[in-house]
């Protein structure tokens, strides 16, 4: 088969790429995708970067084995532990991460502290350190470790006291001072962004980084010219290591 009539490979630990996923499928309708959640090994971001690193290499040999053309770590927890190796082993093909968006926090320009919300991993690792450096002149910036939030996630809930209750505790500190924008530094996140939005005030911005991550994506089909360019919709196929309960979950999600 042609190169670019190949489908794109997604992956998380779990159910939270798939907010990942969603922004990919609504900027390019007209690729297929093959999306992978590990929950069996969920969470990731509790664990050592190299039993991390190991489990992204086998995540990444499975969907390379089904013939995708670029991969997607669409986990801000596997992409700190090992997006550099993942490149230096598939040279041929594009491997997109994802960062938290303290970029487009900064451009909002809004005075106050940056909260940024990722798991303990994503937070501890050089890449995240770096890219805070590079935005220290700008604007404080807060990192708060969310160890447990994925899981919740992971178990379905998305609203409701388990959730309400992680948030209240986590960001009660924060909640008197003046907060410019809160980062989703996990792609779990996004499913109980109404949820902070209650804790905090509704009007404080909550940025996530699937966007950028698409757009990179998108950039790099471009340049590799492998952009499909078939006109009907692409497919979807959604695999999961722990059972077809989680399966059934992204593909709810997906289409929430
Ligand atoms: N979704 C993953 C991320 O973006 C983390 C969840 C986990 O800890 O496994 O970091």
């Amino acid at each position: 088969m042609e190169n670019k009539y190949k489908s794109i490979g997604v992956f998380d630990s779990g159910v939270g790429g798939i907010s990942v996923l969603r922004e990919a499928v609504k900027k390019l309708p007209n690729e297929d995708f093959i999306y992978y959640g590990d929950s069996k090994n969920a969470p990731y971001g509790e664990k050592g970067v190299d039993e991390i690193r190991k489990l992204v290499f086998q995540v990444a040999e499975t969907l390379v084995s089904r013939q995708v053309k670029a991969i997607v770590v669409a986990c801000n927890t596997a992409t700190s532990a090992a997006i550099d190796k993942l490149r230096e082993k598939y040279k041929n093909m594009p491997v997109i991460g994802i960062e938290p968006a303290l970029k487009p926090a900064i451009k909002l320009k809004r005075g106050g502290k940056i909260i940024v919300m990722a798991t303990p991993v994503t937070l501890k690792e050089n890449k995240f350190m770096r890219l805070m450096k590079q935005y220290e002149d700008f604007a404080e910036m807060v990192p708060v470790p969310c160890p447990g939030l994925a899981e919740i996630i992971e178990q379905g809930h998305f609203s409701g006291p388990v959730v309400n209750d992680y948030i209240e505790t986590k960001l009660a500190t924060y909640k008197e001072e003046k907060i410019a924008a809160i980062v989703l530094g996990c792609t779990h996140y996004p499913f109980v962004k109404e949820e902070i939005s209650k804790v905090v005030s509704a009007n404080i911005p909550i940025i996530d980084g699937s966007e950028g991550t698409v757009r990179q994506l998108k950039r790099k089909l471009q340049s590799y010219n492998i952009i499909n360019d078939k006109t009907e919709k692409g497919k979807i196929e959604i695999f999961n290591s722990l059972n077809e309960e989680m399966v059934e979950l992204s593909y709810n999600l997906l289409n929430s």
